[in-house]
């Protein structure tokens, strides 16, 4: 089979991981790949059947019977699909955020998440982002990347996000909902976020969108060009 190139890409939530990612796949013709959309497919679906969130049998259950689809979409990245039905933006709610690290520290969901983002890379080169990218999803990657940023920065981008999509926003709120999540997903037995000891760190705190880009354009170029081959 042959073997595609993956740059992973971790870090805690607005740390800048998605649109690093998204436009890095795209200057390089790479495949852009959103793993958190695919535990917060899991979450939405079982919040919507009334799952009980602390039984974990049944939200394993589901996660090994739901079909999650991912599609390249130049605007959007990625657009997700739960058994056929588009839920793009209703993942990116406050209340997926605030039940999404729970349902994300199941093995069962961990494994079947895993199993699709490992059968995502074997079709094209992919550009992926998480929080186990580097450390268990994809420990050969090319190039690794930890993305951090202080927490008034995520917490600004990711209100940003909401109100572009028409919900409401604190900066305060936005502080304690990453601060909780971070701690949760740091903190699970299961493949906790964490910096793999072969990836570049990079602090976007104060970096444009251009500079952010610009830096790990620069990173995978030498990188994917020291293994002496094309990047695209
Ligand atoms: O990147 P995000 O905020 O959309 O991710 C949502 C949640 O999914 C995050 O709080 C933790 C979990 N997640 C994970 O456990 N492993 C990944 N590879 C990606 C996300």
């Amino acid at each position: 089979m042959e073997k595609f190139k993956v740059i992973a890409i971790d870090g805690p939530a607005g740390s800048g991981k998605s649109t690093t990612a998204r436009l890095l796949a795209e200057k390089l013709h790479f495949t852009y790949l959103d793993t958190g959309a695919m535990y917060r497919c899991v979450t939405l679906v079982a919040l919507d059947r009334k799952i009980d969130l602390q039984n974990v049998d049944e939200v394993g259950r589901l996660a090994r019977t739901l079909e999650i689809d991912l599609i390249p979409d130049q605007e959007l990245g990625n657009k997700v699909f739960a058994n056929g039905q588009e839920v793009t933006t209703a993942i990116r709610t406050p209340l997926v955020d605030a039940n999404v690290s729970l349902v994300s520290s199941y093995k069962e969901v961990r494994e079947k998440m895993v199993a699709l983002q490992r059968k995502f890379a074997e079709k094209g080169n992919v550009v992926a982002e998480g929080r186990d990218i580097a450390t268990v999803v994809f420990p050969d990657a090319d190039l690794k990347i930890y993305l951090i940023a202080d927490i008034i920065t995520r917490a600004t981008r990711r209100c940003r996000q909401l109100e572009e999509m028409g919900l409401p926003c604190t900066i305060e709120e936005q502080m304690a909902s990453l601060s909780s999540r971070d701690l949760l997903d740091s903190g699970r037995a299961i493949s906790p976020l964490r910096k793999d000891p072969e990836a570049v760190e990079m602090d976007t705190s104060g970096l444009s969108i251009a500079e952010q880009i610009e830096r790990v354009y620069q990173l995978a170029q030498k990188r994917l060009m020291l293994n002496n081959e094309s990047i695209i």
